[in-house]
């Protein structure tokens, strides 16, 4: 198990040099997003300026009536945040969200693969040139580090190999279905418990998997894969009940390996591992990953993959490198 701490709190610092406290905005405020919003609101070295939602006119009692709730980007924007959490469940508005705040020089902390998968390249390249930040952590591996476990690897040698569990509501449904619960009362569980979406689909397909795996390609190989060609097995009744009928612990595993000439190829599929593999202790909603280096030598990590705790926790340790790297500001 590996977490990484951060010791020396920079937007508390910044606060102790006068530099103001960092202005966020929080795009999304359902499990994950009304998370951050109440921390920040309960964090003197930010202010809470802003949030985005589909429906403003829905009563959000756990929040402060008098902060801007809008389903306006540009109006959630024109608020002037230094950082934006991005917490949306839709790709496509976390893409266009993240492009524009980025290019006027805001920083975006994302918890949303959706939004950042594919898009990476571009969004470094827009941020690099608007002088704003980019961090997305929490959008692969909930509380498990991979992003930071990956760039570690990399910093130390050639990566050849990366075996993962991304997908903390599908390891939930097979920990659950090894205990003996049913199919369909494992996905409702999961649900329960907040960690599969009211539509589990995009867990169950493999779709939320393929967007991780693309964001560890980028980390370690600097492109990201081809989401289609990504061979994929998908969780379903049939499936679940020929692995119940097998027995032994069986995991989802993303596996991205790079071949001799260069070539990245990963696949999606369920594995029968042994009682003593690594994967073989993460249990319920836990991710892990495994990176192995063209020298042999592995880097590991693994924690708690979804869930509004583990992921709150991660968007706030980039939310604080995030504020370190903003210019000074005014005292607010
Ligand atoms: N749940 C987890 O354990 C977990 C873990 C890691 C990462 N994530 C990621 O975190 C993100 C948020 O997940 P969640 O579980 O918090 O989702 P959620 O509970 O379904 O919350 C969705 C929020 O986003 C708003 N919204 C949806 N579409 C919108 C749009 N097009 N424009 C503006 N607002 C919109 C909704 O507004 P209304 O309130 O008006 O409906 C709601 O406030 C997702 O990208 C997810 O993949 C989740």
């Amino acid at each position: 198990m590996c977490v990484d701490v951060i010791d020396n709190e920079p937007s508390r610092q910044a606060l102790r040099d006068g530099r103001g406290k960092t202005r966020v905005a929080v795009a999304g405020l359902g499990l994950i997003g009304e998370g951050a919003a109440l921390r920040l609101i309960d964090d003197d070295a930010f202010e809470y300026c802003g949030g985005l939602v589909r429906d403003p006119s829905k009563s959000r009692k756990s929040l402060p009536d008098d902060v801007l709730l809008s389903s306006d980007i540009d109006e959630l924007l024109n608020a002037a945040p230094n950082v934006v959490i991005d917490a949306l469940p839709d790709g496509e508005a976390g893409k266009t969200l993240i492009a524009k705040a980025l290019a006027r020089g805001i920083g975006i902390v994302s918890a949303n693969k959706q939004a950042v998968a594919g898009s990476l390249a571009e969004f470094h390249d827009i941020a690099h040139r608007n002088s704003a930040h980019l961090f997305y952590s929490a959008s692969v591996g909930g509380g498990a580090p991979m992003v930071e476990t990956v760039r570690r690897a990399k910093a130390r040698g050639e990566i050849v190999e990366m075996d993962a569990i991304v997908n903390g509501t599908v390891n939930y449904i097979l920990t659950a279905l090894a205990a003996g619960v049913g199919f369909d009362d494992a996905v409702k569980r999961a649900q329960d418990a907040g960690f599969a979406e009211p539509d589990p689909t995009a867990d169950l397909s493999g779709d939320d998997a393929r967007a991780k795996i693309s964001i560890l390609c980028y980390e370690a190989f600097g492109a990201e894969i081809d989401m289609n060609a990504v061979k994929t097995t998908a969780l379903d009744k049939a499936l679940a009940s020929k692995i119940v009928a097998d027995g032994g612990v069986y995991k989802q595993l993303s596996t991205i390996r790079k071949d001799k000439s260069g070539a990245v190829s990963a696949s999606l599929s369920f594995v029968k591992v042994a009682s003593d593999d690594f994967f073989a202790a993460v249990k319920g909603e836990g991710n892990a990953l495994r990176v192995r280096l063209a020298d042999g030598s592995v880097e590991t990590c693994a924690d708690k993959g979804a869930g509004r705790t583990p992921t709150v926790a991660s968007l706030f340790t980039d939310l604080e490198l995030a504020s370190a790297q903003l210019p000074p500001r005014k005292s607010g």
